[in-house]
């Protein structure tokens, strides 16, 4: 059975898409079905952002996701490239700027790969709310929460038997 590849993507990879990427490998754990999935996150960004590829986990976001039990340890900031299209069957992004920053980054989206995350929420238009600029990263994580639920749910009613819902 193929995996589903799915990455994250945002401006800096050190807020919202790690963040992303560690709540769906833990929801994935909870569920013992980590093993039926590749996850990974990138920056659309390697020159806008204060901290840059390399960067580890911005200290708030770290602590939130350890506050809910879930460690990021040894992430760290990586761009988005062309090859990514071709290598995930998913590139899930936080804001509209990001599908436009990721569209252009892969030359197109002739597959229809691209969707924001909370395209698989029940407020499908929605930008995942940005702490970069608010400070208010509890947001960030309910938005992030509620878009990996919506997507794993998603997922399981593709491929009934895999893993069971919550
Ligand atoms: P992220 O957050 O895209 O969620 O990782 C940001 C990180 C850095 C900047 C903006 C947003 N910056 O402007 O440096």
């Amino acid at each position: 059975m193929n995996k589903h590849r799915i990455l994250f993507i945002c401006l800096g990879n050190i807020c919202r898409s790690p963040m992303a990427e560690f709540i769906f490998k833990n929801l994935l754990e909870k569920q013992n079905c980590a093993d039926r999935f590749v996850v990974a996150s990138a920056a659309t960004s390697d020159e806008n952002v204060v901290r840059g590829v390399g960067a580890p986990v911005y200290p708030p976001a770290e602590r939130i996701l350890l506050q809910h039990g879930i460690a990021c340890d040894g992430k760290r900031a990586v761009q988005l490239t062309r090859a990514d299209y071709d290598r995930y069957d998913l590139l899930l992004c936080m804001d509209d700027s990001n599908v436009r920053n990721a569209v252009r980054i892969c030359g197109g989206d002739p597959q229809q790969k691209i969707r924001k995350l909370l395209s698989f929420t029940d407020t499908p238009n929605d930008n995942v709310a940005d702490p970069w600029y608010t400070g208010d990263f509890t947001a960030a994580y309910n938005d992030i929460l509620r878009g990996c639920k919506g997507l794993l749910c998603t997922l399981q009613k593709t491929q009934k038997g895999d893993c069971h819902g919550d």
